[in-house]
């Protein structure tokens, strides 16, 4: 005990927030390609390409890197440099190295496969507890947690309101939370709504509280203070 799993958690509230979070993700959740498949390369190229990058530019080059590289052994077989300039427009970073050295460890030590246990995908560069969590999820559909800043920010708000999010002990906490919210075989679902909830409307600047579904829960209603305006005059008066 003293875990993880051990974090307390209203059950009534818990609860609320589940539903309220899934029956909002049914009418709001975004169409977007990495939803249409379950393939675990798949969903792998997407979630390292998001890890720094919007989603919009991220869509267009999601379908082209896997028009260039659709399999983990097309990858693996790839030349490194190719495949950093099919990533550049994405940014020059370390980030098409990395996948490329998990599409060849891939190969020669998971026979092709991405790996689903969080030990060995945690083993890889390139993967965090974020990634490993998002590839357990979407890919595999286990009840993984995960978090982002997204992700943070929508649990920090609703159920914390203290303390900096980015701090690694309400960061611990908030992984606790990621994990003790999900409700039992869908992971899935649930945390591809927390994302969308995060990006559109539990963001960071000018959030949707007056219309949120999860006013009456969270601890940060009405809203954060940054929220509010600076200056209340007219813009006649200025
Ligand atoms: N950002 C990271 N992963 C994402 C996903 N699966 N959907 C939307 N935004 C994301």
């Amino acid at each position: 005990m003293g875990g993880p799993r051990a974090f307390r958690i209203d059950p009534g509230k818990r609860r609320t927030f589940q539903r309220r979070l899934l029956a909002w993700y049914r009418v709001h959740g975004r169409d977007l390609p990495w939803r249409n498949t379950t393939d675990p390369y798949e969903i792998l190229v997407s979630e390292v390409m998001l890890q720094q990058t919007q989603v919009e530019r991220v869509i267009p080059k999601y379908h082209e890197f896997l028009e260039k590289y659709p399999t983990v052994e097309h990858l693996a077989e790839a030349d490194v440099d190719d495949v950093r300039k099919t990533w550049y427009p994405l940014g020059y970073n370390v980030r098409p190295v990395r996948l490329h050295g998990i599409a060849r460890e891939s190969i020669t030590r998971y026979g092709g496969a991405i790996p689903r246990d969080e030990e060995a995908l945690l083993s890889m560069k390139g993967i965090g507890r974020y990634t490993a969590g998002a590839v357990r999820s979407f890919a595999f559909g286990l009840d993984a947690p995960i978090l982002d800043t997204n992700v943070a920010r929508v649990l920090h708000r609703v159920f914390v309101a203290k303390g900096d999010p980015k701090r690694s002990a309400v960061r611990t906490r908030l992984w606790a939370l990621s994990e003790a919210l999900i409700p039992r075989g869908k992971g899935y679902d649930f945390n591809q709504a927390l994302m969308d909830f995060g990006a559109t409307v539990c963001t960071a600047k000018r959030p949707a509280c007056a219309a949120c579904t999860m006013r009456t829960i969270c601890h940060t209603y009405p809203g954060p203070r940054s929220h509010v305006p600076r200056r209340a005059r007219p813009r006649s008066d200025r």
